[in-house]
């Protein structure tokens, strides 16, 4: 049906803005040093998913449909506002103040008309930043994970090496950050950088399983806020804070701005525990990386920590984070017999249903429908 929202693909919508991502992002990374050079682009020569770039491309179009501020509401933030606000993230209103934004649009090539709907180039070279750091945070992650593959290749720290791959990430950082230094935009900036953080920060929190790390945990509510903390920080501080970036560089209205991060950060939050279902679900060869792979790491992610509520004795495997022999069968077994993947998939519905909800007040587009048909692919995915 032509006229139902499902069904656009949200890749057409975007497709001529998509067809130059690549080209542009093996751009930034050029090195004058050829084996820099050929690790840093090594993760674009198989094709990502590109989620990322495509919300940013979607969440521009589909916000440049509505009546834009002519300038930015401003409120002078002070130095001693405080950068570490990990303690309140998942509820974060990340709307940072920001100093005037005049002259942040230095890369366009005329101001923003407001009859002109089409996707900014700040917002295309946004599309790349945020691809450039997911790739970063991949290459070291890679490392941290003792991969093996990716994207059904070889992954880059068993390539060239672990210092090589650490290096590629850090190169890649830097690039993403004079990428963003060149939008002149603080705000933007401000939010970027924080994403960065707040990667390490989720990191972190899933390098220690609970929030105490104790030898015999006990399920708590707190197991599964820890939880969804870790995956905001991890997963969705991206993903909501690019969207609300393509916004702000779009010159929308403060709610629609707060929109566009309200759908990131549910479609984020699902996109993650759809991950950690895959982990379990999904054999190696589809998935393109190792399968079953989170409980070898001692992670403890939404699926057991649902059937840990139902089985307390997976308590203890946590607390030695399944080290012990045949923790990780005994596990796996319990999971599949309790409802933990089943609600897992539930409570990723609900954020789904959430992101769809915060952007229902966009008028309808084919790069809102784009956005809506997204929710839907995440739930579908089986990579
Ligand atoms: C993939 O998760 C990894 C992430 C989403 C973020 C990893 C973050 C870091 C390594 C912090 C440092 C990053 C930067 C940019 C400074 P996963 O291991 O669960 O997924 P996978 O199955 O795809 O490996
Ligand atoms: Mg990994
Ligand atoms: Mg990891």
């Amino acid at each position: 049906d032509p006229n139902s929202p499902i069904g656009v693909d949200p890749f057409r919508t975007v497709a001529k803005e998509m067809k130059f991502l690549t080209k542009n992002i093996r751009q930034l990374l050029g090195s004058g040093h050829p084996t820099l050079d050929t690790v840093a682009k090594y993760y674009t020569q198989s094709e990502g998913k590109y989620v990322r770039p495509m919300l940013v491309l979607l969440m521009s179009r589909a916000t440049a449909l509505m009546p834009s501020t002519a300038e930015r509401t401003q409120v002078f933030g002070s130095v001693d506002t405080p950068i570490s606000r990990s303690d309140v993230l998942i509820d974060e209103n990340p709307s940072m103040p920001s100093p005037s934004a005049l002259g942040s649009l230095a890369n366009d090539t005329a101001a923003y008309r407001p009859e002109d709907s089409d996707i900014l180039p700040s917002q295309r070279r946004l599309a790349e930043i945020t691809e450039l750091i997911h790739t970063a945070s991949l290459l070291h992650d890679d490392v941290i994970d003792h991969s093996q593959s990716r994207r059904s290749a070889p992954s880059a720290n068993i390539e060239f090496g672990n210092k090589m791959a650490v290096l590629a990430g850090d190169f890649l950082l830097g690039r993403a950050s004079v990428a963003l230094a060149r939008l002149r935009d603080p705000e933007v900036t401000e939010l970027l950088a924080t994403v960065i953080a707040n990667l390490v920060e989720g990191e972190f929190m899933q390098l220690k399983n609970t929030a105490r790390d104790e030898k015999n945990p006990v399920w708590t509510e707190d197991t599964v806020q820890y939880y969804l903390q870790k995956t905001y920080l991890k997963s969705a501080s991206l993903i909501s804070k690019s969207c609300r970036a393509a916004a702000l560089l779009g010159r929308s209205e403060p709610h629609v701005v707060e929109a566009a991060y309200s759908y990131g950060k549910n479609l984020g939050l699902a996109f993650q525990l759809v991950d950690d279902i895959l982990d379990y679900t999904v054999n190696e060869e589809e998935l393109g990386k190792p399968a079953g792979a989170d409980l070898e790491l001692g992670l403890a992610t939404a699926p057991l920590l649902f059937a840990w509520k139902e089985e307390s004795s997976l308590g203890e495997l946590v607390g030695r984070k399944f080290s012990g022999e045949g923790d990780v069968l005994r596990a796996r077994e319990l999971v599949a017999q309790s409802s933990g993947l089943e609600q897992t998939r539930a409570l990723a519905q609900e954020y789904v249903d959430k992101a769809i909800e915060a952007i229902s007040a966009f008028p309808e587009s084919d790069a809102k429908n784009g956005l809506i048909e997204m929710c839907t692919k995440v739930m579908k995915r089986r990579k």
